[in-house]
């Protein structure tokens, strides 16, 4: 999968996308990650990428001319189908479901906007989608444009082993994921369950489920509300 991130700040994503998973993904070629910055495609001597909003007002709005055509050399750069999204505060809220919908497609160009957004017309333009990751604001997309790469490229086969697996993390069937344990047996008088030392694959299975439906129905109600549980998790949760 390619991705092209447009952005004032292309070593943010450059600097935080080497480590770790999305760092192993790169390496071997399961994604691509280009950068594109506005600056590069200035014609002044100060190289401007902001100016003022017309009807007055505090703040600077990103200049469109740079913008727009940082987009559209990211676009023409390669033949693979792209949606356009752009990041910001009021966006879809992204959740794990559109996060899979995104890891189905080739490619993705994501746009990070800086001062106080960009033209409108040119969300008209050219942007196809814009998604939020959370009620709140800030100073840029830059990072909300990382967490979509992250939260796609460990969807994408090949990225995770095994052992990390992304079936079983949190949300995936739109439920918490159970609680992990690790060596030494005890900490400080605190012992790790019993039942993950029977050896019984079945009833580790069903009491990691019970962990996850008791886990969201006290952290997150507001999830179990929207699941449609089966059989055996409606039997578990009434247990
Ligand atoms: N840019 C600024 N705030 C944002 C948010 N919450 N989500 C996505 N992009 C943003």
């Amino acid at each position: 999968m390619r991705f092209d991130v447009v952005t004032l700040f292309p070593e943010m994503l450059r600097d935080a996308a080497c480590h770790g998973v999305t760092g192993r993904a790169i390496e071997n070629h399961i994604v691509d990650l280009l950068l594109w910055n506005p600056r590069e495609y200035t014609h002044d001597r100060h190289r401007t990428v902001d100016d003022r909003p017309y009807g007055g007002g505090p703040g600077m709005v990103m200049k469109v001319g740079p913008l727009r055509d940082a987009i559209r050399a990211a676009r023409i750069d390669s033949p693979l189908p792209a949606k356009t999204v752009y990041l910001s505060p009021q966006g879809r809220v992204l959740d794990q479901a559109a996060v899979a919908r995104f890891a189905a497609s080739p490619r993705l160009i994501l746009v990070a906007g800086r001062y106080e957004g960009i033209d409108e017309r040119l969300i008209e333009a050219e942007i196809d989608e814009e998604w939020s990751i959370g009620d709140y604001v800030l100073s840029g997309g830059e990072l909300a444009a990382l967490v979509l790469f992250d939260a796609v490229v460990r969807l994408l086969p090949g990225v995770l082993g095994h052992a990390e697996s992304a079936a079983q993390d949190s949300h995936v069937a739109g439920l918490l994921d159970c609680p992990h344990y690790t060596r030494p047996e005890e900490i400080d008088g605190r012992k790790i369950p019993e039942i993950l030392q029977s050896g019984n694959h079945e009833a580790i299975r069903r009491w990691r489920l019970k962990q996850s439906l008791g886990r969201t129905w006290l952290k997150r109600p507001d999830l179990l509300a929207k699941v449609r549980l089966d059989a055996e998790q409606a039997g578990l949760l009434g247990e």
